[in-house]
């Protein structure tokens, strides 16, 4: 395992493609003073400020970070890891953790434009009333294995999602799914239907006005599968791409090689967006539950 002091690098007790990254407290504190300088209102109106945040943590880790995290996200066997603060205090308040995302980032790569919130990254609440028009806020049902970006123009090549905080939480744990331990993706990704495109649209609340098309699976420059799907936004224009997206569902919710993993409150998980898919199991039900997420996507540099 890599050695980069300040860190504690260890492997997910649930998948060995998944690095968890604790950092130390000796990092925090430095993190915490450094951060002071720069209120949130600076992070979200000036982009390079983005940049000086990403550098001081970076810099905390002679650098080692940014070439560690990179080579991670770009490795196909791995391509996954979950990283916070090794403790919370009341230092690493909701504020921090924003800072921080935005530092870890911005050391991978570019966030888009988060049409959801228009700002870079998002912040919204999982609670037991939802009325909004999307999985993403359902407590109670599934949100079933996709990738994000499958509806916007942007590339999207990984996405990070950090928890702010819970309470009352049973259940919604993070899932994840790797194409290569996915035991239908041959199957699938030889599919010509799979290969032609689909045209992807997405509902109200994510102010997207345009619809986009694309395949569901592509070639790697290895030739290796790459996917984009999500259930709710392709729209199907006859009965051979209906029943292909049927039978690509049922193939992923019924993998048994799924990867369910309890995300710690303060700690990100960041994926490569291209091989992971990710999705979330229901929530026990409780009238007082709520989870504050944070998420940004973005491309590589
Ligand atoms: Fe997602």
């Amino acid at each position: 395992m890599k050695n980069i002091d300040g860190l504690e690098i260890t492997e997910n007790i649930s998948s060995k493609r998944i690095l968890d990254i604790k950092i130390k407290d000796e990092i925090i504190n430095e993190l915490t003073d450094l951060f002071k300088r720069f209120d949130l209102t600076a992070i979200e109106y000036k982009p390079f400020t983005r940049f000086t945040v990403a550098k001081y943590l970076d810099d905390l880790t002679n650098n080692e970070l940014s070439k560690y995290l990179n080579n991670i996200l770009r490795d196909r066997k791995t391509g996954c890891f979950i990283i916070g603060p090794e403790k919370l205090t009341s230092d690493t308040d909701d504020i921090f953790l924003v800072k921080l995302s935005t530092a870890i980032t911005h050391l991978i790569g570019l966030p888009n434009h988060d049409s959801m919130s228009g700002k870079f990254y998002a912040r919204f609440h999982v609670k037991h009333e939802d009325k909004s028009d999307s999985y993403l806020r359902k407590a109670y049902t599934n949100l079933d294995l996709h990738t994000d970006g499958t509806y916007v123009k942007e590339t999207t090549d990984w996405l990070m999602m950090t928890k702010i905080e819970e309470k009352n939480v049973k259940g919604g744990e993070s899932v994840m799914l790797h194409l290569d331990d996915w035991e239908f993706c041959n199957e699938l990704f030889n599919d010509p239907i799979g290969r032609k495109n689909f045209i992807w649209s997405s509902p109200k609340s994510k102010n997207v006005d345009y619809k986009v098309e694309h395949p569901v699976f592509t070639n790697d420059k290895n030739g290796l599968p790459q996917i984009s799907y999500i259930d709710q936004f392709p729209e199907p224009k006859n009965m051979e791409q209906g029943l292909f997206l049927q039978k690509l569902s049922d193939a992923l919710e019924s993998s048994k090689n799924k990867v369910i993993t309890k995300l710690p409150v303060g700690s990100a998980i960041v994926a490569n967006n291209h091989f992971w898919l990710h999705g979330r199991t229901a929530f026990r039900e409780n009238t007082a539950l709520i989870r504050e997420l944070l998420r940004i996507r973005g491309s590589f540099f």
